[in-house]
C-alpha cells in the first residue's frame, strides 16, 4: 500500500473519574506517542488526538459516591490528566474534551445522520427504574447477589468476585445502589444499532483486509490478539446493541420527546475523536475532514484490550453507517500490565499514578518510559516490578547509554577540546567499513520496527546501538592509541561521536527528555529520521558542549519505599472498598451494647474449622460466645486478651452451643481478623460510648 499522505493517530479517550496511572501509559499512551514522534521525525503530516471521556455510568457513580456532581468530578480529572500527560512528553496536538459544545454538537450530528438512513431500530423493553430516585438505573447502579457465586455485592454488569458477566436481570435480590430500595421493571424505548446486518461486510474488513473491493490493509497487520478477539465476537453473531440511555449526564439524543435520554457512552466516546479533530483543526488552519475522510488518511486506533470490539467493530460500523469517513487502517492494542504479581486497579488503590511518579521522580520521565517500554505487553499480559525498574535504569539506561554518551564527550574534550576531529587522510579498513554498515542496517532496523509497531524490538535495537558503541570504545581502546596512532584515535572518536548523534535520532521517541540533554550537548539542531542514513551527522570541525549525568541510578531504598507504598495504600483502601450502610439514628447506635469484655478460656467447636467457643467476663457475668475466627487465632492468643463485644445480640444456638453475643474484629487488607483492644487500660465491663 501507498505512503498515505496524512496520519490520524488516537489514543484511547480515558474516563474523566481517576487519575492516570502506569498500566494506561504502557497500555496506550505511550506507543502511541512513541509512534506519533516517528512519524513526525519523518516529516509526515501527523493529527495525534486524545481527550477525555466524560460520560457514562463511570463518571456519575464517582459523583453519587463523592457526594459531588459529575461536572465537578469530570473539571478536577481532565485537568489533572492533561497535565500528567502533558509533563510525561506525551505530546498529543489536542486534549480535548467530550462534555464541550463541540462534542455534543458533533455526536448529535453523527446520531443524526444515522437516525436520518434507518440505520437505527427503535426497540422497547423492561429495564430497572429506582421508584424513590425517579430514574433507570445503569447496569452498574444495581447490586445484588451474584447467582454464580452467591456474592452479595455483585454489579448489574459484572461480578467482580467471581468475575462472570452479568445483566442486571440475574442478579438475586437486586437493590439500587441510589436510594437502597428494590428496583421495579419498567418499560422504556431505545434506538438500537442492528449490528447483525453490518455482519458481512465488517467480517471481511476483520479477517480480509478488505472494504469494497479495496485492499484497505492485510490481515497479518493486526495483531494476533486483536483479530482473535474480534473474530470471536463475530463468531457469536453480532447482536443489536442499544445507542441510547435513561440518564440525565450525557450528549442528550436530538429526537422530539426523547427527554432523559442520552447517547450510550460508547457511541458517543469515539466519535470524540472526531470532534477534537475538528477543534484542532480549527485552531491551526486545517481541514479536520481532510483527515477524516479522504483516502489518502491514515487512522490509527492505540487502545487497550478490553477497547478492542469498540474500535474494530462497533465504531467502524458507526462511521460506515454514517458514510463519509474512512476507516481505521490498524488497532496495534496492548494487553495488560500488571503490578507487583496483581491486576492494576484504580479501586483497590493498587496502582502507581503517574501524577505521584512525577512528583517523587522529578526529571525522571524517561527512566519510566524505558522501563514501561521494554515491558509494553504488546502480545502478551506483563509485569511491573520496582525492583525491576531498578536494574533496567541502573544496568541498561546508566551503565549502558548514560555511560557511552559520557565516554564520547569526555574523550573528544579531553583530545580535541571538544571540536570533532578530522580524519582526513584516514583509511578505512575492513572492520571500519564493517562498523559503519552496523550502524545503517541498526538504524533501518529500528525504523521498520517502529512502523510495524513492534515498541519493544525497537528500543531494544536502539540499545544496542549503544551496547555496541561501548564495546567499540573498549576494544579499540583510543586512550592507548592516540600517542602511536593519532589518526586512528581521530577516527574511533568521530565514528562514535556519529553514533551519539543516530542514537540522538533513534532514542528520541523513546526517550525525549534524555534526547534533548544529548542534542545541547552536541550543539545539534536535527532529529529528522532522514538524517540516519548518512554516514556523517556531525562534520569535522563542529563544536561540542558538555552533556550532565544522564540518568542517576535507582537505590534500593527508593525501591523499599515504593513497595510499601503500595501495600500501603491497598491496605488503608481495603476498608473504604466496602460501600457505607445506610444511616442508622443515634437511637439506633444506643440500643447497642458494645462492652470491652475478657477471654478466660477458649477452645476450638469439635468438628469445624472456623469456630471457637469462648467464655468471657464481661463485667456482669461470664458467658459463653461462639465466633468464627478459628482461623485467625489460637485459643492460646486469646486467653487473658481484652477483645470487644457486642453483649446484647439476640442468643443463638451455633452448632448446638448457645452463643451469648458477638466478639468484635476488623478486616485487614489480607483478609485476616485482628482483635480489637484500647490503647488505654480498660476493664472486663467498660461500656464503649
Ligand atoms: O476504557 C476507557 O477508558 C474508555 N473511556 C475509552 C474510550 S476510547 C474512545 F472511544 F473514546
Ligand atoms: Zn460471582
Amino acid at each position: 500500500m501507498n505512503d498515505p499522505k496524512r496520519y490520524l493517530i488516537t489514543a484511547a479517550l480515558p474516563y474523566a473519574n481517576g487519575p492516570i496511572h502506569i498500566g494506561h501509559i504502557a497500555g496506550a499512551y505511550l506507543p502511541a506517542d512513541i509512534y506519533v514522534r516517528y512519524l513526525k521525525a519523518n516529516q509526515k503530516d501527523v493529527a495525534f488526538i486524545c481527550g477525555s471521556d466524560e460520560h457514562g455510568a463511570a463518571i456519575t457513580l464517582r459523583a453519587h459516591k463523592e457526594k459531588s456532581t459529575p461536572q465537578a468530578i469530570v473539571d478536577q480529572y481532565h485537568q489533572m490528566m492533561g497535565k500528567s500527560f502533558a509533563d510525561f512528553g506525551i505530546h498529543f496536538d489536542i486534549y480535548h474534551r467530550t462534555s464541550s459544545a463541540e462534542h455534543h454538537a458533533m455526536s448529535q450530528e453523527v446520531f443524526n445522520t444515522l437516525l436520518k438512513k434507518g440505520m437505527f431500530e427503535v426497540e422497547t423493553s423492561m429495564q430497572y427504574y429506582d421508584p424513590e430516585a425517579k430514574q433507570f438505573l445503569a447496569d452498574r447502579y444495581i447490586i445484588g447477589t451474584c447467582p454464580k457465586c452467591a456474592n452479595d455485592r455483585a454489579y448489574g454488569d459484572q461480578c467482580e468476585k467471581c468475575g462472570t458477566a452479568l445483566s442486571p436481570l440475574e442478579l438475586i435480590e437486586p437493590k439500587s445502589t441510589l436510594s437502597g430500595s428494590a428496583p421495579i421493571l419498567k418499560e422504556t424505548s431505545h434506538w438500537y444499532l442492528p449490528m447483525g446486518q453490518h455482519e458481512n461486510w465488517i467480517k471481511d474488513f476483520i479477517a480480509e483486509g478488505k472494504l469494497e473491493g479495496v485492499q484497505h490493509h492485510i490481515t497479518k497487520e493486526w495483531k494476533a490478539h486483536v483479530l482473535g478477539q474480534c473474530m470471536s465476537w463475530i463468531d457469536g453473531g453480532l447482536q443489536s446493541r442499544a445507542m441510547t440511555r435513561d440518564l440525565d449526564w450525557g450528549v442528550p439524543v436530538p429526537v422530539e420527546g426523547a427527554d432523559g435520554k442520552v447517547l450510550y457512552v460508547w457511541m458517543d466516546a469515539p466519535i470524540g475523536y472526531i470532534t477534537n479533530t475538528k477543534v484542532w483543526a480549527d485552531q491551526h488552519g486545517k481541514n479536520w475532514e481532510d483527515y477524516w475522510k479522504s483516502e489518502d488518511s491514515r487512522l490509527i486506533h492505540f487502545i487497550g484490550k478490553d477497547n478492542i470490539v469498540f474500535h474494530c467493530i462497533i465504531f467502524p460500523i458507526i462511521l460506515k453507517a454514517h458514510g463519509d469517513f474512512v476507516l481505521p487502517y490498524n488497532v496495534p492494542a496492548n494487553e495488560f500490565m500488571n503490578l507487583e504479581g496483581d491486576k492494576i486497579s484504580t479501586s483497590r488503590h493498587w496502582a502507581v499514578w503517574l501524577h505521584e511518579y512525577l512528583e517523587e521522580f522529578k526529571d525522571k520521565q524517561d527512566e519510566m518510559r524505558y522501563v514501561l517500554c521494554s515491558i509494553m505487553p504488546e502480545q502478551k499480559d506483563s509485569e511491573f516490578t520496582w525492583a525491576d525498574f531498578k536494574d533496567r535504569v541502573n544496568n541498561e539506561l546508566a551503565d549502558i547509554l548514560g555511560n557511552f554518551v559520557n565516554r564520547v564527550f569526555v574523550l573528544n574534550h579531553k583530545y580535541y577540546n571538544g571540536i570533532v576531529p578530522s580524519i582526513e587522510g584516514y583509511e578505512l579498513d575492513q572492520t571500519d567499513r564493517e562498523v559503519q554498515d552496523g550502524i545503517a542496517l541498526s538504524m533501518k532496523t529500528i525504523g521498520e520496527k517502529l512502523e510495524a509497531f513492534r515498541f519493544r524490538d525497537a528500543l531494544s535495537e536502539a540499545m544496542q546501538l549503544a551496547r555496541w558503541g561501548n564495546k567499540y570504545l573498549t576494544e579499540t581502546e583510543p586512550w592507548k592509541l592516540q600517542k602511536t596512532d593519532p589518526q586512528r584515535t581521530a577516527f574511533i572518536l568521530f565514528q562514535c561521536t556519529q553514533i551519539v548523534a543516530k542514537l540522538s535520532i533513534a532514542m528520541e521517541p523513546f526517550l525525549p527528555f534524555t534526547v534533548k540533554k544529548i542534542k545541547t550537548g552536541l550543539n545539534l539542531n536535527t532529529t529528522q529520521w532522514t538524517d540516519a542514513a548518512h554516514h556523517v551527522i556531525i562534520p569535522t570541525g563542529h563544536a561540542m558542549g558538555q552533556v550532565p549525568i544522564l540518568f542517576e541510578k535507582i537505590t534500593d531504598e527508593q525501591v523499599q519505599l515504593q513497595v510499601a507504598k503500595l501495600q500501603q495504600s491497598k491496605a488503608m483502601n481495603s476498608a473504604s472498598v466496602a460501600e457505607q450502610k445506610p444511616n442508622i439514628t443515634f437511637e439506633q447506635f444506643q440500643q447497642m451494647d458494645l462492652r470491652m469484655v475478657k477471654v478466660l478460656a477458649a477452645e476450638k467447636v469439635a468438628k469445624t474449622k472456623k469456630l471457637l467457643k469462648l467464655t468471657v467476663d464481661t463485667g456482669l457475668d461470664e458467658r459463653t460466645v461462639v465466633s468464627g475466627i478459628a482461623e485467625h487465632y489460637t485459643p492460646e492468643e486469646l486467653v487473658g486478651k481484652n477483645v470487644l463485644m457486642l453483649i446484647n445480640l439476640a442468643a443463638r444456638e451455633i452448632k448446638g452451643i448457645e452463643s451469648q453475643g458477638m466478639i468484635l474484629m476488623a478486616e485487614n487488607a489480607e483478609g485476616k481478623l485482628c482483635a480489637l483492644g484500647a490503647d488505654k487500660n480498660v476493664q472486663p465491663g467498660n461500656v464503649v460510648a
